[in-house]
């Protein structure tokens, strides 16, 4: 498939998130020198930013099985045993969404982590009895979007945390390119920067945004991507010049309108616009304060004056206009 292709295959390839890269590059090397499975991996961030991406990474370069599932999708402790025990020497699990472990589940994680082995009750009543077996030494990625909503234990059986950031322009222009190249369609290099200026400094959306335009200059234009090109398409998708969609503008014209430019709660705001508190904290907050729109009090979210001037709203000139 198209995402998977796009996907690099090694360090080498992978752009941006530097010190993440030198970091690995060295804990990889000094892993395999020594024959030994990578300590256990947790990755946080926004999503979009590779965290799956990089975790096959990390495999590939260790010379190592992959296994990827969720946490969502490893319902009772007896379906992680049966992964665990599946597993080969010095594979890597990747647990996606990890914050969403049940707990039974997660404290069969603890050992398994810790001293690779399972500790199994079987039977039940007077003649029930628990039975330890041996793991192979795996090596554990989890991915969250905030490494706040793990529970203490299990974060620290972690042995490398590392934090994923948001893309520069820059960065995201050098994607656009090498998936343009990928995808055998010709971009220059305005209109690589246009679409990475409207990427909310996420690769995945990046992505996304290069096949839509892509579409368009095949249907609308002569197949080649220029900035005029990638502006219209964009501008029809509604991804305004700063990569914001109609939910990032209407999250804040809420901010503004209905709550005289904040502080507002995270519940209220969620209430108000339609949206999960999840969602606003993980998907549409990071960008919005990165770019300086938005901040947070211990009373709640401000919209900040480089927002109503993005919005075209004068300070002190707010009517409620209704609905
Ligand atoms: N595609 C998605 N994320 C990427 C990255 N960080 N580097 C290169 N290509 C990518």
């Amino acid at each position: 498939d198209l995402e998977g292709s796009l996907r690099p295959k090694t360090l080498r390839e992978y752009i941006g998130q530097t010190n993440v890269k030198e970091r690995m590059s060295i804990f990889i090397e000094a892993a395999k020198n020594r024959g030994e499975a990578l300590d256990h991996v947790l990755l946080y961030g926004p999503p979009g930013l590779g965290k799956t991406t990089l975790a096959s990474i990390i495999a590939n370069e260790m010379g190592s099985g992959l296994r990827i599932t969720s946490g969502p999708a490893i319902e009772r402790p007896g379906d992680l045993a049966a992964i665990l025990t599946n597993l080969s020497d010095k594979d890597v699990l990747f647990i996606d969404e990890i914050h969403r472990l049940n707990r039974s589940v997660e404290e069969i994680l603890y050992p398994a982590m810790e001293d690779f082995c399972l500790d199994i009750i079987i039977g039940k009543g007077p003649s029930a009895r628990s039975i330890r077996i041996d793991l192979p030494k795996f090596t554990l990625i989890g991915a969250t979007t905030r490494a706040g909503m793990l529970t203490s234990p299990l974060r620290d059986r972690f042995g490398v945390v590392t934090r994923l950031e948001l893309y520069s322009i820059y960065e995201l222009k050098l994607i656009v390119k090498r998936s343009a190249g990928i995808l055998d369609v010709e971009i220059d290099e305005a209109g690589a920067v246009e679409i990475a200026r409207r990427s909310r400094g996420t690769p995945r959306i990046a992505n996304r945004l290069l096949k839509r335009v892509r579409d368009y200059a095949q249907v609308r234009g002569n197949g080649k991507i220029d900035h005029e090109t990638a502006s219209k398409a964009l501008d029809l998708l509604e991804v305004d010049k700063l990569g914001l969609d109609n939910i990032d503008r209407k999250l804040l014209d809420t901010i503004i309108r209905k709550f005289s430019g904040g502080p507002v709660g995270l519940d209220t705001l969620a209430y108000a616009i339609g949206e999960e508190r999840e969602t606003i904290e993980d998907v549409y907050e990071p960008y919005l304060l990165q770019i300086g729109f938005l901040s947070r009090t211990p009373r709640g979210r401000i919209a900040t004056q480089l927002a109503y001037k993005h919005l075209g709203i004068s300070i002190g000139g707010i009517y409620d206009e209704g609905e």
